[in-house]
């Protein structure tokens, strides 16, 4: 993978040849209507050129209003949506695909993702992922949530192997969850970083603090850089936007190798949200 670290327009190559910035606004919890569209346009504003969202998040209508009064070409920004649990298998998928695309209001998506490995029809699921992809309708296909028995399961079967797996992510898991990083990377599949602040929970943890206030940042912004210097894409959420900005000011200082240690050390098996460990 070619990847550069030099400010927002720093990007990573996917399988088929798609760039994607390494930095993205996450929008789940923002509220449908005016708190999605001004955080988006707070974040486009501050120079983010990457959105994720979700159906499930009920917002994509308002992540397409964002986008269009930013008064940027489409091209310029990369939006994700997510294909939610009960709309698997392979009709479904075409459907619900059609349905967020239009409420996005965009004639192409640049990456959908599975949310979740539900067992039973995700291979149905996947075939008609590969079919948007060959329709040009989304640029991009992957998965979110998948541990290594699913991809296995998936790399098994698949035409067009994900481009993508998102998971959470940050020093308070990342050893946890080696296995999954080290099979994406011998696959190919880019890792992206859901919940890399730890939903604000770990914000004031002594020895992130220490990191922090040796360098003169915030620890959101340590917690970013660290999925940085670790190749992740990092999708942080903020609604506000103050944070928004300082969550994407985090090209001005480099963490050390001992100092990357000191964070992987932290590892806890944080989990915030639900857990695909045991999914079967
Ligand atoms: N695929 C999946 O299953 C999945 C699951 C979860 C999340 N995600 C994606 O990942 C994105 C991020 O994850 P997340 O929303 O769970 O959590 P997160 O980004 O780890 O944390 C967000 C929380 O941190 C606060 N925050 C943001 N910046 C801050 C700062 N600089 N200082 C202090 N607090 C700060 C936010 O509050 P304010 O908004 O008030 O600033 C919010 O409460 C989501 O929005 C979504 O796009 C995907």
């Amino acid at each position: 993978m070619n990847v550069q670290l030099t400010g927002l327009s720093d990007t990573v190559e996917l399988r088929g040849g798609v760039h994607i910035p390494r930095l993205g606004l996450g929008v789940f919890r923002a509220a449908a209507g005016g708190e999605t569209r001004a955080a988006v346009t707070a974040a486009l504003a501050a120079g983010y050129r990457h959105i994720d969202t979700a159906r499930v998040y009920g917002n994509e209508a308002d992540v397409g209003a964002g986008l269009r009064a930013s008064g940027l070409d489409r091209e310029q920004v990369f939006v994700t949506t997510k294909l939610w649990n009960d709309d698997h298998g392979y009709r479904r998928t075409l459907d619900a695909f059609e349905a967020s695309r239009r409420r996005l209001g965009l004639d192409y998506v640049d990456l959908y993702l599975v949310h979740w490995p539900v067992p039973g029809l995700r291979l149905d699921t996947w075939r008609a992922m590969e079919h948007l992809l060959e329709s040009g309708r989304v640029r991009a296909i992957g998965v979110s949530n998948y541990m290594t028995r699913h991809l296995d399961e998936l790399l098994a079967n698949a035409e067009q192997p994900p481009a993508v797996n998102q998971i959470e992510l940050s020093p308070y898991n990342y050893r946890s969850r080696r296995d999954v990083v080290d099979l994406c990377r011998s696959a190919g599949i880019a890792v992206e970083a859901y919940s890399p602040l730890t939903k604000g929970s770990k914000l004031t943890d002594p020895p992130l603090v220490h990191v922090a206030d040796s360098h003169g940042v915030s620890t959101a912004q340590v917690l970013i850089r660290w999925g940085l210097q670790k190749g992740l894409v990092e999708l942080p959420k903020s609604t506000r936007p103050q944070r928004i900005a300082a969550n994407a000011d985090v090209y001005g200082f480099d963490l050390t190798a001992e100092e990357m240690v000191t964070l992987d050390s932290l590892d806890e098996g944080l989990v915030t949200g639900w857990d695909p460990t045991h999914a079967p």
